[in-house]
């Protein structure tokens, strides 16, 4: 298996993008006979115009992945835009890029549906991640529900081409993270940057705590008795639950007569308590941006290796190469 997956430097991690995505890429490091991660900031470029920010995230976007657990030495983890190789490859698919496949995609046509003017980056948004994945001769892609449509266009865009020019592509299969069951934000909606609803992994914990505080809660009488299923309180506390203090907690619920401070409080020491190593982690890291830049450039010096054979390979297919 040859994973790789890409994660966007839009905002800070928060717990949808640790539980749906990150954990997941972390666990497959060990399974993967090589797994590849890279932090997507031409993609951000699509979204984020303001260069000491974009690459502020980019940055703390890679500490994040490290501090969490992803092991330099059992997975490639590199920014990009250091494989210029994958842009260059990006052209050759664009020109076998239908418009309509494009057209179709979720990303530029939400935002043709809301009346916003769309400009070409977003447009070949999906050409690109095509680019990312046909690079690395990747098989395996671990991504969230709402990434599938890409990895099917990527296999589009691979097929057209070997068909075209002889078998050259490997085609990927998405990885559907089985807990991409969606992690609810504070108002109860999913936890989304876009819907400033979001619990972030490196939140301060004094400043966390006051957050949890603030989540949005029904109004029922302590006495009565909850349902913990539908309760996004509840699910919250569950990320981070071992099983009896889960079950423990749904008899509370079931039993009524409680107050939502006191599983805001339970939530709030579980969810600092889970972080604590990955923090100490982050602090040791955020330290030493020399060792950082090691691990981001010895992956990038990785990435374009293999990214450079699997160019060549389409150069020559298609004739640009000799
Ligand atoms: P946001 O919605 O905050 O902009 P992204 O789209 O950048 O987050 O998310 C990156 C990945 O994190 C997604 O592909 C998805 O797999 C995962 N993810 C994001 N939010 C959630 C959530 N609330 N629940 C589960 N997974 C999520
Ligand atoms: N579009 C993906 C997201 O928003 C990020 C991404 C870019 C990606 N290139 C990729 C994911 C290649 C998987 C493979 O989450």
């Amino acid at each position: 298996m040859r994973v790789l997956s890409g994660i966007q430097p839009t905002g800070r991690f928060h717990w949808g993008n640790y539980f749906g995505a990150i954990r997941q890429y972390i666990d497959l490091q060990d399974e993967a006979e090589d797994a590849f991660y890279f932090i997507a900031n031409l993609h951000a470029l699509t979204t984020v115009r303001d260069a000491k920010e974009l690459w502020q995230l980019t940055i703390d976007a890679a500490i994040d992945l490290l501090a969490l657990g992803l092991d330099p030495d059992r997975a490639t983890l590199f920014i990009q835009s250091d494989v210029p190789e994958v842009s260059e490859l990006c052209w050759l698919l664009m020109t076998g890029a239908p418009m309509g496949l494009l057209e179709r995609c979720h990303a530029y046509k939400d935002k043709k549906a809301r009346g916003l003017s769309a400009d070409t980056g977003l447009f070949a948004y999906p050409v690109l991640q095509a680019a990312d994945i046909l690079a690395y001769d990747s098989d395996t892609v671990p991504v969230g529900e709402d990434q599938v449509q890409h990895i099917e266009v990527t296999r589009d865009l691979a097929a057209s081409f070997n068909h075209q020019f002889g078998e050259t592509f490997v085609l990927p299969k998405a990885k559907v993270l089985e807990t991409s069951a969606r992690v609810p934000g504070t108002d109860g909606e999913k936890m989304s940057k876009s819907y400033g609803n979001t619990l972030e992994v490196f939140e301060d914990p004094k400043h966390l705590r006051k957050q949890i505080m603030r989540i949005v809660t029904d109004s029922r009488p302590m006495e009565a008795p909850k349902a913990p299923e539908t309760d996004h309180l509840f699910q919250l506390y569950c990320l981070f639950a071992d099983d009896a203090q889960r079950g423990q907690m749904a008899d509370t619920y079931r039993r009524g007569g409680f107050g939502y401070g006191e599983v805001k409080k339970a939530l709030s020491e579980l969810a600092t308590d889970y972080f604590v190593e990955a923090r100490e982690r982050r602090s040791q890291l955020e330290a030493d941006p020399r060792q950082v830049r090691e691990i981001l450039g010895d992956g990038a010096a990785k990435a374009r290796k293999k990214a450079a054979d699997v160019l060549l390979r389409a150069q020559r297919a298609c004739g640009v190469k000799p």
